[in-house]
């Protein structure tokens, strides 16, 4: 029997013989040399909070570069190469002392600039110790946090200002921490993939509905419930959204998120308090396949971040089992799930994925800009230039019958 039939049926769309898969190369590669990794260079990245700058040598990785943190007996805060350039030993086992760090092996001991002030198994201390220099990298400390220039020394631009969070208001300080899976403490640092996982998701208001709300339970507010009414447009050094909705009791709300360059993130309130953001958080590139994302914003003491939210309801993270965090995943299982770079070729960028095109078309043009010689846009050497406006907030309308003409 040969009739139509009995013809094995045409199967479409399975998953044999599809082509491989690949990550946007331009953008995941951030170490020394890359073309990401040289346009990342060019901008002043945040190291860690200041408090974990102390007298406790520490080692910290970025940009795909080891590093180690410290800060000296006369508070100044440093950021070396951690094999000490006599003969190699980590730093991680020195003294801290007054004007700088001492080598546990042979005694060498270096400035926070790298210069090394001692060499006590030599002639009189050294005397060509002023040819040493342990190679080192400039710091700076603003809102709490040590931000670190890694770039070419001739093209050290400002460290930028930004006007959510200036000036501090009665009563607050700048908090600035590492962001753990769930805010859970006891989990590690680092996010255990690419910095574009994160830098994605802050232009990525729809997920919001979804995750947030709607798939996983409430870990928000409910409000986010509402499917957004969703505005992209560029901004001088980066892309916003403006996520309209009207809330069950009538109000309206425009929820304005900002994504600046390269990697900096400016969230408004998740429980909805009206008013501009007043934070600032960062997806910065641990290396090619991890991130550590920091936080910092103007806050009053002993205030909590994750109070009136769903999430502070929840279990810690390290108490949930592998079941539990199935039924109700947050945005570190859906990253995580992306895996440690993820396959851009294989993604399919919706209408919902505007803000990420304009963000990835961004930062390509300006990775090709260095790459030709030129200055990122972001990048400033003018003091007149230093303050960058981020426009985030969440803004309640006034109601139709207020703006009425009397
Ligand atoms: S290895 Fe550091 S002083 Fe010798
Ligand atoms: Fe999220």
């Amino acid at each position: 029997m040969d009739d139509a039939s009995s013809a094995p049926r045409p199967i479409e769309g399975t998953a044999y013989g599809r082509p491989q898969q690949h990550p946007n190369e331009l953008l995941a590669r951030v170490g020394p040399g890359t073309p990401c990794g040289e346009y990342m260079r060019r901008f002043w990245q945040p190291v860690l909070p200041s408090n974990l700058f102390t007298s406790r040598p520490r080692d910290v990785r970025i940009l795909g570069e080891d590093l180690l943190a410290f800060r000296d007996g006369s508070g100044r805060p440093g950021l070396l190469y951690p094999r000490c350039m006599h003969r190699g030993t980590t730093l991680l086992y020195g003294h801290v002392e007054p004007d700088g760090i001492r080598c546990c092996y042979h005694g060498w001991k270096f400035a926070v600039d790298g210069t090394c002030l001692d060499q006590p198994c030599e002639p009189e201390g050294g005397l060509n110790k002023a040819a040493a220099r342990q190679p080192w990298y400039p710091v700076q400390e603003r809102y709490g946090m040590v931000w670190a220039y890694m770039g070419p020394p001739d093209k050290m631009p400002i460290l930028p200002r930004y006007d959510c969070m200036e000036p501090l208001e009665e009563g607050e300080e700048y908090r600035a921490a590492v962001a753990r899976i769930h805010g859970d403490p006891s989990l590690p640092e680092e996010m255990p993939y690419s910095w574009l996982h994160m830098n994605d998701n802050v232009m990525d208001p729809f997920h919001v509905q979804v995750l947030h709300t709607t798939f996983s339970g409430v870990q928000f507010v409910r409000e986010f419930g509402i499917m957004p009414t969703v505005d992209f447009e560029y901004v001088p050094n980066g892309v916003i959204y403006k996520a309209y909705r009207k809330l069950d009791d009538g109000r309206e709300v425009d929820r304005v998120s900002t994504w600046l360059v390269p990697h900096i993130m400016s969230v408004p309130s998740v429980v909805l308090a009206p008013g501009r953001s007043s934070g600032l958080g960062f997806s910065v590139p641990v290396d090619d396949t991890s991130s550590r994302i920091l936080f910092t914003g103007r806050m009053k003491p002993n205030a909590d971040r994750r109070a009136g939210t769903g999430l502070a309801k929840m279990k810690p993270w390290s108490e949930m089992t592998f079941e539990e965090r199935q039924d109700t995943p947050g945005d570190y299982e859906a990253q995580v799930g992306q895996g440690p770079i993820s396959l851009h070729s294989e993604e399919h960028l919706a209408t919902s994925d505007r803000g990420i095109a304009m963000q990835r078309r961004m930062l390509e043009r300006d990775i090709r800009k260095v790459m030709e010689g030129g200055d990122p846009e972001g990048v400033v050497f003018d003091p007149a230039q230093e303050m960058v406006h981020v426009p985030s907030g969440n803004f309640f309308r006034e109601p139709a019958h207020a703006r009425e003409p009397a």
